[in-house]
């Protein structure tokens, strides 16, 4: 059923004043989420503990509700429903992402989980029957905790183990997977994941997080490596990263300001980038500049910032097939350069202090300020910088409380695709827009406060039932007329 409010929107812009921005057929239109926030079954039919498990039953008060995702959207027994809504959607594309402990419990590849296997053998086989198709993160924060017990990602050793995984995920699920996420969102995993934030909640900012990068950005290009060496010939797939990149600007015009602006980008953004995707390879060098200058200053005996040999520096250069990028935040930057104190941090090294785009709307809870023209710049940022790489936008979302009638979801959607579309006719080589999330869902630090959902799910139900939102019905009606209506709807 369509809310009559969407059809006044489509019909009264299609034929009364609406400029149309037309989503061209090879365009792909999905939606996504991951293994730990929906799927659930956390200990069912084999599947090991991963850190998120570890943090929410050590930490019972991590979430801001006190809340976990050992059933969560309880995906694990209800995809083929699940596949069902995807497909009352219309959509192209899913993305979600395999939990390396369900397919691996101990996060070795000596033994394998075979209801691991069935599981996602399962969910690709239905997706793929039901004309929809699968984007495949690898790794989206859910490590293995017998990996973590050995230093996680601190420890160089896991990039053997990652890609040990990621062959058996290749073996398996390659001949009907194209498309692959290595890791999502690195900055958050290596940033918050080391300042306390988010699973592993270990607190070595400055040093872990460093630690962290280095072992991801090899990881990835090992299993970029691994694809084209063993499996690429046979399966023709794709392999990318999901980085994601906020809009900044400048507080003032002065060179200080700009500097700040280049030197958070760099930091923040160009860590990942440049080693994969800039002909040079390597770290950013504003950025081991900058670190290595302060760590001299605050007594270290060498850069926080581990190197890479020659050797490795070639393995992650060029080690791409897509873009992956992940759109929520656009901020203020102001320069902030201090005297180096100890104890380091990131945000030391970093020298800015971020605030909000003065006037700018936000979401429902604060979190995020609404920009939708930050996604066309920097979808031209990343075009400009490494020319014609093909982009994919894998997030894009609005939070809310999980109410079904969200027309500001609806206009946030409108108007952020719409920008996608206008830097795609500009020429940006951009192929895909992926909205967050499918379904409300665990939402990390936040529990089951902020729903980003097109579909509600009622967490006291044991059923986990979902309810398709207003904004699902007008994602409908995107995949249906691929058109966006330029007018925004007055609620
Ligand atoms: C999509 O179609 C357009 C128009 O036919 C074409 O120019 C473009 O190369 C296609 N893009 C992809 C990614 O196939
Ligand atoms: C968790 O939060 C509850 C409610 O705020 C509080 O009563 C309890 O003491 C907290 N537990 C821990 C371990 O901090
Ligand atoms: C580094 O050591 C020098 C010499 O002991 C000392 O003066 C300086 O304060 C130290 N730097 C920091 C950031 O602690
Ligand atoms: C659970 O949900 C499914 C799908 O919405 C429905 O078919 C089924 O009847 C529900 N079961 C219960 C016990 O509510």
């Amino acid at each position: 059923m369509v809310p009559e409010f969407v059809l006044t929107f489509i019909l009264g812009t299609v034929f009364v004043n609406g400029k149309l921005y037309e989503i061209p057929n090879n365009f792909s239109l999905g939606v996504a989420i991951s293994s730990y926030q929906s799927e659930g079954a956390w200990n069912v039919n084999g599947k090991g503990e991963n850190i998120w498990d570890h943090l929410t039953h050590t930490r019972r008060n991590y979430s801001y509700d006190g809340s976990n995702g050992d059933i969560a959207c309880d995906s694990y027994h209800k995809w083929k429903e699940d596949v069902q809504q995807l497909k009352y959607l219309g959509v192209d594309h899913y993305r979600f992402s395999i939990s390396w402990s369900r397919i691996l419990p101990s996060g070795f590849s000596n033994v394998i989980n075979p209801d691991g296997i069935r599981y996602y053998n399962d969910l690709i086989n239905e997706l793929l029957k039901n004309g929809i198709k699968p984007l495949v993160t690898i790794f989206h924060w859910d490590l293995p905790q017998p990996l973590q017990d050995l230093g996680g990602l601190a420890n160089l050793k896991v990039t053997q183990y990652v890609e040990d995984y990621s062959r058996i995920l290749f073996q398996h699920f390659g001949d009907r997977v194209k498309w692959w996420i290595t890791f999502n969102e690195p900055l958050s995993y290596c940033l918050y994941g080391y300042n306390g934030v988010v699973a592993p909640a270990i607190l070595s900012s400055g040093v872990g997080s460093y630690l962290c990068g280095k072992t991801l950005l090899l990881s990835h290009g090992k299993i970029f490596r691994l694809y084209e060496r063993e499996f690429r010939k046979e399966q023709e797939g794709k392999v990318g990263i999901t980085v994601n990149i906020a809009w900044f600007m400048p507080k003032t015009n002065s060179e200080k300001d700009k500097e700040a602006v280049a030197r958070a980008n760099d930091f923040l953004f160009g860590w990942w980038m440049h080693p994969i995707f800039s002909k040079e390879g390597n770290y950013p060098k504003r950025m081991s500049d900058r670190i290595e200058y302060v760590s001299k200053a605050e007594n270290f005996s060498e850069s926080r910032l581990p190197p890479f040999t020659k050797e490795e520096i070639k393995l992650i250069r060029g080690s791409y097939d897509f873009f992956g990028f992940n759109y929520y935040l656009a901020q203020v930057i102001q320069d902030d350069l201090v005297t180096p104190y100890n104890p380091p941090s990131f945000d030391q090294d970093v020298g800015v202090v971020a605030t909000t785009i003065p006037g700018v709307e936000e979401t429902e809870h604060n979190w995020f300020p609404i920009y939708p023209q930050g996604m066309g710049d920097v979808l031209r940022y990343i075009h400009k910088l490494y020319k014609g790489v093909p982009i994919i936008i894998t997030e894009n979302g609005y939070p809310d409380s999980g109410q079904l009638s969200d027309p500001r979801r609806i206009n946030y959607i409108q108007r952020h695709l719409i920008e996608v579309l206008k830097a795609k006719e500009e020429g940006v080589n951009v192929f895909g827009y992926t909205y967050w999330s499918f379904m409300d869902d665990y939402e990390w630090l936040y529990g089951y406060l902020q729903k980003f959902g097109l579909f509600n799910v009622d967490f006291n139900d044991p059923n986990r039932t979902r309810t398709p939102k207003a904004s699902a019905e007008f994602f409908r009606l995107l995949t249906k007329y691929r058109v966006v209506p330029s007018d925004t709807i007055d609620c």
